[in-house]
């Protein structure tokens, strides 16, 4: 069902233009008993448009704007004009959602959100589920498997419930992302 996907599909959707946003170059980081790593974000096709693998690299390929009044973040590279949404995991307990890239116009699963991702200082939050116990977020952003590929996922359970790991979506300036 997943499947790599090179980063330039045509997309003929156009970038909801309200006003002026910033422009927010994304990547991740985690923390374990391990140690820190950092990286990029990698889209794979998805059945509802397209979800993340975490990449090696320092260089962001993918940047996004966030509109308070619709709450949605919106993908400016690769696939300009599709929205983030945190979609269910059939079946998850704790509660998991995937963060995928979707169009908006997609109808998607009971339960989906397109609203509840937040940037927050350096980083998205999400304003489901409850706080996680350590960090300023609610639960713990992860990779988990679906259908056996690694895809990008928010969990409601807290950093010790998670062995002490969690990742971030971390924000950083995306002015000079180029598609
Ligand atoms: C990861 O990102 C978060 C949010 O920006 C930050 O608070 C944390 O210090 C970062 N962790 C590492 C290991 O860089």
């Amino acid at each position: 069902m997943f499947k790599l996907t090179s980063a330039f599909v045509m997309s003929a959707l156009a970038i909801a233009a309200a006003n002026a946003q910033d422009i927010m170059g994304l990547s991740w980081n985690s923390t374990s008993p391990y140690g820190q790593s950092t990286g990029i974000f990698q889209l794979v096709e998805s059945a509802n448009g397209f979800a993340m693998s975490f990449a090696a690299g320092t260089t962001s390929t993918l940047s996004a704007t966030y509109d308070s009044a619709s709450e949605t973040v919106t993908q400016v590279c690769p696939q300009a004009g599709l929205i983030a949404a945190m979609i269910p995991v059939e079946g998850s307990s704790p509660s998991t959602y995937t963060i995928e890239w979707v169009d908006p116009t997609a109808t998607l699963p009971d339960g989906s959100s397109t609203t509840s991702l937040v940037p927050g200082d350096g980083a998205f939050l999400t304003t489901m589920g409850s706080p996680n116990g350590v960090f300023a977020q609610n639960g713990v952003f992860k990779q988990i498997s679906v259908d056996g590929t690694y895809v990008f996922a928010w969990a409601d359970e807290t950093f010790s419930e998670n062995q002490d790991v969690t990742a971030w979506i971390d924000i950083s300036d995306g002015s000079a992302i180029e598609c």
